[in-house]
């Protein structure tokens, strides 16, 4: 916990303020009051939980494998029995999390698509696109009315980090543009979430998100990529005996488990510096570490055991106010429930599918 205060400490000293959106005041907003949280700020834990995930699948699942010519990603993954492209992996995470119903929804978008699908979908899409790849330093921001309901709207820059992006896009069939180079801007990142309902005026005010809206963005996040991960390399590859998943991976030719790979998206996303934080716990840990670390944990798994659906939360002060929500983490696959139920230092034995195995916990820190 210690740890957690004074990483949380280190965070607020380099939060900094991006440019502000301004909203209309009096704007009926999803605020429940004094402790919110700015739109891009939340905008900016959202884009880190989306990209550290891209970011984990690219380099400890797709190169690794690739370099110890174990498995390569294809676009034809179903037919070769390979692993899925970086850009699937994403699409199949944000359809998931986007069908999710809690109002966030993420694509991958570009100037220049292999897929037509991914083209900026409006004007302002199309400028921000434009805006990122000229000036990559920050996101493209704005607000934006779809029926009665405001949005607000974010593109992140999504860059060529190594060498293997340029060179399929390079030389793909379908790919507009052949002279991407390491570094470059290649598309982006859309984030859109709800302001609030009607109103005729365009927003001008401060704007802010209540704490439990952005925690279960960055939940819908997790638990979208925590699915792919599971469902579409793990248990896909283990069943068809391409490859097994075990603890000791890095010392083995196998993948990492999932709660392995949740935890390196977790380190990933916190080195980002937003104020964001995630932990897997549970009630009957395989790992010790992995149990309860304080009576609110403890209670929290108590209860989201017996209230599968709700998170359970609280708001808490050391010198700086965070909020923390633990979501039930359930058993979505049977490759959960069979691991656990076989595993020796398992201290429960009777998981079945769909049953809440444990929870994570994420905390924000607020303004
Ligand atoms: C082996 C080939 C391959 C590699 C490697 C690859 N991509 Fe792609 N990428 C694709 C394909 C195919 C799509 C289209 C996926 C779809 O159907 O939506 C795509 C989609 C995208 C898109 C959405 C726009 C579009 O082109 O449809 C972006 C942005 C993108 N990739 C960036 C990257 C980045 C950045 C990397 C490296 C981290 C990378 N890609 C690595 C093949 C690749
Ligand atoms: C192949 C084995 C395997 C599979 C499959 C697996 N787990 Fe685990 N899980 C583990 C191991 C081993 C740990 C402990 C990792 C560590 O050392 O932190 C763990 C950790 C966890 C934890 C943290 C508490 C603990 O037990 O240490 C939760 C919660 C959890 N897994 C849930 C799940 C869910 C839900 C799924 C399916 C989506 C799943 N696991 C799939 C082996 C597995």
């Amino acid at each position: 916990m210690k740890n957690r205060i004074r990483f949380f400490r280190n965070i607020l000293a380099c939060t900094f303020v991006l440019a502000l959106i301004l909203v209309e005041p009096g704007f009926a907003d999803l605020t429940s009051g004094k402790k919110g949280i700015s739109a891009h700020k939340a905008a900016n834990m959202i884009h880190a939980v989306i990209e550290a995930g891209r970011t984990a699948y690219s380099k400890y699942i797709v190169n690794r494998l690739h370099e110890k010519k174990l498995l390569v990603a294809t676009e034809r993954w179903r037919e070769d029995g390979g692993l899925l492209l970086p850009a699937q992996f994403l699409k199949i995470s944000s359809e998931i999390s986007n069908s999710r119903g809690v109002g966030l929804r993420y694509r991958l978008t570009s100037l220049w698509p292999i897929n037509q699908e991914n083209l900026p979908r409006s004007e302002t899409e199309k400028t921000g696109l434009e805006e990122v790849t000229r000036n990559p330093d920050k996101p493209f921001t704005w607000v934006v009315q779809k029926g009665d309901m405001w949005f607000y709207e974010a593109i992140y820059p999504d860059k060529a980090v190594t060498e293997s992006c340029v060179s399929c896009h390079n030389s793909h069939p379908k790919s507009s543009k052949a002279d991407f180079k390491i570094g470059d801007v290649m598309g982006g990142i859309v984030i859109d979430f709800p302001l609030g309902t009607h109103s005729q005026k365009a927003p001008t005010g401060a704007f802010q998100v209540s704490p439990e809206v952005v925690t279960d963005y960055v939940h819908a996040v997790l638990q979208a990529d925590r699915k792919v991960y599971s469902k579409y390399i793990v248990q896909r590859m283990e069943e068809q005996n391409i490859i097994q998943s075990r603890g000791d991976w890095k010392e083995q030719k196998a993948l990492m488990l999932p709660a392995q790979f949740l935890m390196k998206v977790g380190q990933i996303a916190n080195r980002r510096k937003v104020g964001l934080h995630f932990d897997l716990i549970s009630l009957w840990p395989i790992n010790p570490r992995n149990g309860p670390t304080n009576t609110f944990e403890k209670m929290a798994l108590e209860r989201v055991k017996i209230h599968p659906v709700r998170p359970y939360e609280r708001l808490w002060t050391d010198r700086k106010p965070f909020f923390q929500s633990v979501y039930p983490d359930r058993a979505v696959t049977n490759s959960c429930v069979t691991c656990h139920n076989d595993h020796p230092a398992s201290p429960k034995r009777d998981f079945k599918i769909n049953d809440v195995m444990g929870g994570i916990a994420v905390t924000i820190a607020l303004e």
